[in-house]
């Protein structure tokens, strides 16, 4: 939530950032600002909007050695001008650009106001701008010493809640400060130059050698070194990581938008998703980061998955796949619930984390909770060096590549698929015998050819939405492993149109849902073959005798009567484990063309974010 973008060192401050800002859009796109520091003083500009109208301000290749940018998404005081970051200090020296929230700025505010420091706008950001003038306008000189520095560290002692921060100072045009605690802030480290951003995505234009900061730290860049220390304001040791991402994976290519890139990316992420994660005899998965033995993992008597969103729909398909596969009861919650909720956990429960991010703030805080608490802590994330990835014993990437999407969709698939093969795992320790074990690897293999061929369909899948497109509620429903996916099919279709869509039990219609049953209103049904299909049909006949439209996904081998689905996709036949995957290809190819018809910006849904770094 809320991108920030940092430079310092070359005549090319406003580019980079300009360029930064529109690869971190996605956190956040309510309005846009830049301060740069131009050889004759502090030049800020701020708009409304989205990048694109910054960048209409700024003109033509906006120079500057060093500066501060920043890309919002509000939480304190409405979308305005005054609102947008950077914040200045009523005595212009000190800039700042914010992710995160500070808990106390009231009384932040009235201390300041009362030793004369004035506000234009209603954030919680310019009273940390302020506080840090304030602690400036004390500081002593030392020979030695940064003022500035000093003053940065001394006001941070004084907040409370979350921040990412970047923040300059007008005395100092050499000098780019960098500090984090609880929002996720990395620096990347150029040749000649330096940068602060808050997601790998803004920089790798620049460089690939990336430092992670930790909670507390404080960087101090200048275009040729940096220096980092903990919250105790001892030196740091940093450790520059390599980052692998080819600056071409975040870009639109031949496609429309982020998320039919990667809604068309699923093959590709899923075969990166389980490369090298197959035994030799091809009966299990194995994974190189549990940093959990066979034995260790033998006595583990529940699982607790928590996450948010779409992650959490992946959850409850995980909650399907173990119970059944490997047999170890599993629960699942919301991070934001477990976080507050004092529950009661067997000391051989294994809290599992997923997060396409690795910095959702409610999920880490929940993980910190439980870690806390003693327990032994996986993520399944998608980003490499993130928050979560570090804080816990272990876990697995996804390989999935970057997700520029807001709407998650390749990412969800690939949770999906190594929730599956943990799984496996889990159950070829413990009660899955070899034969089963390698009907379900096979399976996996097969997925991302059974993918490709459900994304051949696509033009029939984009007709069935221009039927419906303007429809102003939809129902998804599904039973046992169907149920998530019913549940993410209504959360895409929200997110990306607007429509009001609820996913539930294909059942549990029945108790309430039924009521909203109107030719008006289409239901799709999610059906698979097998013992519950008839249950499924009984539903749907139920809906069709109400005279509701029906859309069915349904694997080939469903034998549905013609005439009370009105729209039919197939999907390939397959082994139960994976069909959360494939039938999970048809309702975001479905939520991505109505958002079209209805003229949506799919890629940047009003009011949402791709990664949530605030409570
Ligand atoms: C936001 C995004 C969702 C995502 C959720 C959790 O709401 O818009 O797409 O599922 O955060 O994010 P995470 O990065 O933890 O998976």
């Amino acid at each position: 939530m809320c991108g920030i973008v940092g430079y310092i060192g070359r005549d090319r401050a406003g580019s980079v950032m300009l360029d930064g800002l529109k690869r971190l859009e996605y956190r956040g796109y309510d309005s846009a600002g830049m301060a740069i520091m131009n050889g004759q003083g502090l030049e800020t500009t701020r708009r409304t909007g989205r990048v694109a109208e910054l960048e209409k301000a700024l003109g033509n290749s906006p120079g500057g050695r060093l500066g501060i940018s920043h890309t919002r998404w509000a939480t304190h005081g409405d979308v305005t001008e005054e609102n947008a970051h950077p914040h200045v200090s009523s005595d212009e020296k000190i800039a700042v650009v914010h992710n995160g929230v500070i808990e106390n700025y009231l009384s932040m505010k009235k201390f300041l106001i009362e030793k004369g420091y004035t506000f234009q706008s209603e954030t919680d950001t310019e009273a940390l701008a302020n506080l840090i003038a304030y602690h400036y306008a004390k500081e002593p000189e030392v020979a030695g010493k940064s003022r500035f520095l000093e003053s940065v560290r001394k006001s941070l002692r004084h907040v409370e809640g979350a921040y990412g921060i970047a923040v300059i100072c007008t005395d100092y045009p050499d000098e780019l400060i960098g500090a984090r605690k609880g929002s996720p802030l990395i620096v990347g480290i150029g040749k000649g130059e330096n940068l602060i951003a808050s997601d790998v995505n803004a920089i790798t234009q620049c460089t690939q050698n990336v430092i992670y900061l930790n909670d507390g730290e404080v960087v101090h860049l200048q275009k040729e070194e940096f220096a980092i220390t903990s919250a105790s304001s001892k030196d740091v040791e940093a450790i520059i990581h390599q980052v692998d991402w080819d600056t071409s994976e975040a870009e639109l290519g031949d496609f429309q938008h982020f998320m039919e890139k990667e809604i068309f990316e699923q093959p590709t992420a899923l075969e990166n998703g389980m490369r090298g994660r197959f035994s030799d005899d091809g009966s299990t998965a194995f994974f190189g980061g549990l940093n959990l033995s066979p034995r260790d993992l033998c006595n583990v008597d529940r699982i607790l998955f928590i996450a948010c969103g779409t992650a959490w729909h992946a959850c409850l398909v995980a909650e399907y796949l173990i119970e059944r596969y490997a047999r170890i009861p599993v629960e699942v919650e919301y991070a934001s619930e477990f976080r507050y909720r004092n529950a009661p956990l067997d000391k051989n429960t294994l809290v599992f984390a997923i997060s396409q991010s690795g910095e959702t703030i409610d999920t880490l805080a929940a993980l910190r909770e439980a870690k806390r608490k003693g327990y032994r802590t996986l993520s399944i994330n998608n980003s490499v060096g993130s928050t979560i990835a570090r804080e816990c014993d272990g876990g697995i990437y996804q390989h999935a590549g970057p997700e520029i999407g807001v709407a998650s969709t390749k990412a969800f698939t690939s949770q999906v698929m190594l929730a599956a093969m943990v799984a496996l795992y889990l159950g070829r320790i413990r009660n899955l015998s070899f034969d089963q074990g390698t009907q379900i690897v096979e399976a996996l293999k097969e997925l991302p050819k059974q993918v490709r061929e459900i994304l051949g369909q696509s033009d029939h899948i984009a007709s069935i939405a221009k039927k419906y497109a303007q429809a102003e509620d939809f129902l998804f429903l599904g039973r046992q492993l169907m149920f998530p996916i019913a549940l993410e099919g209504a959360l895409k279709l929200k997110e990306v149109s607007y429509i009001h869509a609820e996913g539930y039990p294909a059942a549990e219609m029945k108790h309430g849902p039924i009521a909203l049953i109107s030719p008006e209103c289409p239901s799709v049904f999610l059906a698979t073959s097998g013992g519950i299909f008839p249950k499924s049909l009984a539903n749907m006949q139920e809906v069709k005798a109400r005279k509701g439209p029906i859309i069915c996904v349904a694997s080939e081998d469903c034998d549905l009567p013609a005439e009370i689905i009105d729209d039919l996709i197939k999907v390939p036949e397959s082994h139960d484990i994976v069909r959360p995957i494939l039938m999970s290809i048809p309702v975001q190819l479905l939520s991505y063309y109505i958002a079209l018809e209805r003229g949506c910006d799919v890629d940047k849904p009003r009011n949402l974010a791709k990664s949530v770094t605030v409570e």
